[in-house]
């Protein structure tokens, strides 16, 4: 196994999960409108959630599984929320996924974060692809995904059954092959 790396960008640090981190997880992802945009935050989001949460990573980093970065500012060393992989090794891909606490939203963060994820999926991971879907109410979501360059694949109707409502996701990929060509292209610029 190798460590667990750690992503810098112009403003963001992204790092591994500690234990530490459970109190700002409950605080930030305990808001209702941060969780009822994710696929599997719960709410209400009880004492000990956070930890048992933080433990899984690090055992899904382990087993191969997983990959979730805990997303700070670099200037201030706060912390903002969350960006991740869930890898499938066989099939070489992968399914982004991120939250950030309400008070950072809009300032480009999670943009400047999946950037990061998805470069260091394609050239240190190699994976071949990776997705991410977004419910149809969630219009920002689909903004970081085309911002960071992804290809919008299609609806999945009613796919997800969310707090009791069937939920359309959008559905968003890259594949290594155009990650490749875009980075070659922005360096001939
Ligand atoms: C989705 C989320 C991660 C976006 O993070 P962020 O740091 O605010 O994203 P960015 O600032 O990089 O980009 C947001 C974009 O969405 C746009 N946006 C925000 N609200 C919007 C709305 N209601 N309708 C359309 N666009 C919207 C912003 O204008 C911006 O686009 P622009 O740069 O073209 O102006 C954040 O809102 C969040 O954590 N939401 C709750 C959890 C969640 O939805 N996770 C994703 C699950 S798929």
């Amino acid at each position: 196994m190798t460590d667990f790396p750690t992503l810098t960008t112009a403003r963001l640090l992204l790092r591994q999960f500690r234990l530490a981190d459970a109190q700002d997880v409950q605080r930030l992802a305990g808001v209702q409108a941060v969780a009822k945009q994710t696929l599997v935050i719960p709410h209400p989001y009880e004492d000990g959630m956070a930890e048992r949460w933080i433990e899984q990573q690090q055992n899904e980093f382990i087993a191969g599984r997983g990959l979730t970065f805990a997303i700070l500012l670099a200037a201030s060393a706060t912390f903002i929320g969350s960006i991740g992989m869930e890898i499938q090794t066989e099939h070489r891909h992968a399914r982004l996924s991120y939250w950030l606490g309400l008070p950072y939203w809009n300032q480009g963060y999670a943009t400047e974060a999946a950037k990061a994820v998805l470069a260091h999926g394609f050239t240190l991971l190699n994976l071949h692809r990776i997705y991410a879907p977004h419910f149809h109410t969630n219009p920002a979501s689909g903004r970081v995904l085309q911002k960071a360059g992804m290809t919008y694949e299609g609806r999945m109707r009613q796919h997800y059954l969310r707090f009791g409502e069937y939920q359309d996701l959008e559905l968003y990929g890259m594949l290594q092959h155009d990650f490749l060509a875009r980075t070659e292209q922005d360096s001939s610029h």
